[in-house]
């Protein structure tokens, strides 16, 4: 093991890509406020217990992709695959339902799965959720929706795709099930291993395999919308209708079963195609039996996390405009000497507006400083020239336009003017 080389599938955030992540988040946060959502943080690690009820023992995530260790007082935890149970558990244990209902929290954070690395796909990988607990109301299904969506349009990032299906309540799915292993049986033999090894366990997940043959086999399976009871059935259509009334584009699409025991109802899931096979920007559901599994009462709730890498790679693929980094405000060029104090008293002023400033540490020729000035998208240059200094001036030159002025410096507040900074 080389101690320069990270582990696989983690990454470093640094210069040059952090802007971006900084700007997603206060988006996020924006967004968010609008709805009403307050954010809620949770440990990076949980009881394995939880995960193991709550997501389920027969998922990929809890069979095996945990990060799972016993520590030194002999306690099995995990580090948090994902952010629902974990809110479960806080909403439960802080009697959160004692106050008004529905309760609205989202988190923002990293979260821990031992997959095979590739594009996309990483083993601690950052999520944002939100979940909403309290109320059975459709609307709020369709707010789960309309929320992510509204932050992916505030990111500037267009042509996703957002699929939408019903996986019933346990009453109405357990007739399904039946009805889908009777008939997956006898294609028993020509199924891949996973899915033979699913088809008593967990029938579902076969809708959703992504072997060819399996595929092909799936085809003429039984449709859940099919089975769905009375109340079920009247649920979904309440979701469709508030769809239908805010204009939300969506596919219906009978195979989504998403991998986690906990859904009820309505699940979702947001695509987009230009990712290749990672292409899941998101997604979540109802899970009407989730806090009555962990030791609540019965309470329904639903959720949608985003996945932060993926979308931040969906919007480097379609370049989007709205959301590049930005330089600093401005960068001081100076000659050195009497020149470089000056740009540095001026630099300490307009810092401490609140401003960013650059200018140059290594004594770098004037070329240098506006390669180093362009290539950091400063949006404006100052230049510390000494017959300007000798007048008391600067030249200001805006990046963007070209336009060049010359600023006193007797003149602070001209100077904030300038640079598009007066707050007044
Ligand atoms: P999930 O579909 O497992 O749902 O994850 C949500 C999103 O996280 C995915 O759509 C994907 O964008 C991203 N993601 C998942 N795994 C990885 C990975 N290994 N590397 C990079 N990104 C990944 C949940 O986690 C549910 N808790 C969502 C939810 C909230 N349901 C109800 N409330």
């Amino acid at each position: 093991m080389k101690l320069t080389t990270k582990p696989r599938g983690t990454n470093d955030i640094g210069p040059g890509e952090i802007e971006l992540w900084l700007e997603l988040e206060e988006k996020i946060r924006w967004v968010c406020h609008a709805y009403g959502y307050t954010e809620l943080r949770t440990p990076i690690f949980e009881h394995t217990e939880l995960f193991q009820r709550g997501i389920g023992e027969t998922t990929d995530i809890v069979e095996k992709e945990m990060y799972t260790f016993i520590d030194r007082g002999d306690r099995s935890l995990t580090l948090r695959p994902e952010g629902t149970a974990p809110v479960v558990r806080s909403y439960l244990e802080n009697k959160m339902g004692a106050g008004a209902l529905p309760v609205k929290l989202f988190y923002y954070g990293p979260m821990f799965r031992y997959e095979r690395p590739q594009a996309g796909r990483y083993r601690q990988f950052t999520q944002f959720g939100l979940e909403v607990l309290g109320s059975a109301d459709p609307l709020l299904d369709v707010e789960a929706i309309v929320l992510p969506m509204e932050l992916y349009k505030a990111c500037g990032l267009s042509g996703f795709e957002v699929e939408i299906n019903s996986i019933g309540c346990p009453t109405c799915r357990k007739e399904y099930r039946d009805k889908l292993v009777a008939y997956a049986e006898p294609y028993n033999d020509e199924l891949c291993g996973s899915c033979q090894s699913r088809l008593h366990r967990n029938p579902l997940r076969l809708l959703d395999c992504k072997v060819e043959k399996c595929k092909e086999i799936m085809e003429n399976a039984p449709s859940i919308l099919d089975y769905l009871c009375g109340d079920c059935k009247e649920h979904f259509n309440m979701v469709i209708t508030y769809l239908d009334a805010l204009d939300i584009k969506y596919k219906l699409n009978s195979r989504l079963v998403r991998g986690f025991d906990y859904y009820t109802r309505t699940v979702f899931e947001m695509t987009y195609a230009g990712l290749g096979s990672q292409n899941a920007i998101g997604g979540g559901g109802r899970y009407d039996g989730l806090i009555e599994e962990c030791g609540g009462p019965p309470t329904p709730a639903v959720g949608y996390a985003v996945g932060v890498e993926r979308l931040l790679l969906a919007l480097k693929s379609q370049n989007s405009s709205d959301f590049t980094s930005k330089g600093p405000k401005a960068y001081l060029v100076h000659f050195g000497g009497e020149t470089k104090l000056k740009a540095a008293e001026i630099a300490y002023f307009l810092r401490g507006q609140g401003l960013w400033i650059e200018l140059d540490y290594l004594d770098r020729s004037v070329r240098a400083q506006m390669k180093a000035a362009n290539r950091l998208k400063s949006e404006n240059v100052l230049v510390f020239g000494e017959d300007e200094l000798s007048r008391n001036a600067v030249v200001v030159r805006n990046m963007g336009s070209g336009e060049e002025k010359q600023v006193n410096l007797g003149d602070l507040k001209q100077l904030l003017i300038t640079l598009g900074a007066d707050t007044e």
